[in-house]
């Protein structure tokens, strides 16, 4: 979700040049394109872009499918996507958009609350959102705020998070009880492919909108981000709303990974199992994937 902050000229840059660890600034300079920076990535390579076309083309398909059954069948279905900043969120939530009703796939985006929402119980502005019958909804950020990006920059009290985790195992099995189908992904980038991306975002005047304040202060805050997720998994990752966690070094990998993981949790009719295959063992798994 786009603040209202200015684009940030040069903060990515100086970040770069005099304050990143020296192994993230060298990874980036010797990266080729096509290579992945991530020396702990399964792969070096992106994944080839034809077969990516091709491989997502038909996953579109089979998420044309899905939809026409939530539609008929009256399926509720949220996906909640998490993950740092520059993760891919945006972009993967815009593969699966891409082709479906935006009436049917809606994109949930919330900004920072109000004061009046500050005033209420946390989960309430996220409820307006949950999806009626029939309806696919995609979060881009979600309640998980509270666990991570609230943790590391102040926004809520210790007591106030602790009191989330409290809630949120309940909550979502509220949700599941009720026959919410609830995905979760966590999206994680290594930290030289997030600055890259960043530095990316910033020379690029279609894509500087993406940056806030709060991703140029997060760059000096990697351990901190690293702790709060491994908490927040430690505390939500249950049986009945488990956390997936996918390598996202590589976009094309991690959208079409992405996209099996949701197919493959709902029994719509048609699924053709030679396109929707399980995400790759290799880069998708639980809390043991963070990087
Ligand atoms: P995004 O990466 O989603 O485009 P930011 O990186 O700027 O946006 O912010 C990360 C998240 O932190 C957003 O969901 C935003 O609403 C939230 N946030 C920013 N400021 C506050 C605040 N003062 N209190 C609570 N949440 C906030
Ligand atoms: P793009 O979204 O393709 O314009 O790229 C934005 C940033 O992500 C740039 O830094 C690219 O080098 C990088 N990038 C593009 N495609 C991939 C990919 N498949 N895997 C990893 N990084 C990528
Ligand atoms: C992402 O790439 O993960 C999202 O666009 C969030 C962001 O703006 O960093």
């Amino acid at each position: 979700m786009a603040q209202t902050d200015k684009p940030f000229d040069g903060a990515i840059t100086k970040f770069f040049e005099q304050d990143a660890p020296k192994s993230i600034r060298d990874a980036i300079k010797g990266g080729k394109k096509n290579e992945i920076l991530n020396p702990d990535y399964a792969y070096d390579k992106r994944m080839d872009k034809d077969d990516y076309e091709d491989t997502l083309e038909n996953l579109q398909v089979e998420l044309v499918k899905m939809q026409a059954w939530a539609a008929d069948s009256g399926a509720r279905v949220a996906v909640v996507f998490e993950g740092r900043d520059a993760a891919g969120k945006g972009g993967t939530i815009k593969r699966f958009r891409e082709n479906l009703n935006p009436r049917i796939a809606k994109v949930v985006a919330l900004p920072k609350p109000s004061d009046e929402e500050r005033s209420q119980w946390y989960f309430q502005r996220y409820i307006k959102h949950l999806p009626s019958a029939g309806q696919i909804v995609l979060f881009d950020r979600s309640w998980y705020n509270r666990g991570v990006v609230e943790k590391v920059f102040g926004f809520c009290t210790d007591a106030q998070r602790d009191h989330f985790f409290n809630q949120v195992n309940d909550f979502e099995a509220m949700l599941v009880d009720d026959g919410v189908i609830l995905v979760k992904i966590w999206l994680t980038v290594g930290r030289a492919e997030q600055l890259r991306r960043f530095l990316d975002r910033e020379s690029d005047r279609l894509k500087q909108w993406k940056l806030s304040g709060i991703d140029v202060t997060g760059l000096y805050k990697w351990d901190e981000y690293t702790k709060a997720i491994s908490e927040t998994f430690a505390r939500s990752h249950s049986e009945h709303a488990p956390w997936t966690v996918i390598r996202s070094d590589d976009k094309r990998r991690t959208r079409i990974a992405a996209i099996r993981k949701v197919l493959c949790q709902i029994p719509y009719d048609g699924r053709d199992d030679s396109v929707v295959k399980s995400p790759d063992p290799e880069i998708t798994g639980g809390p043991d994937m963070l990087l």
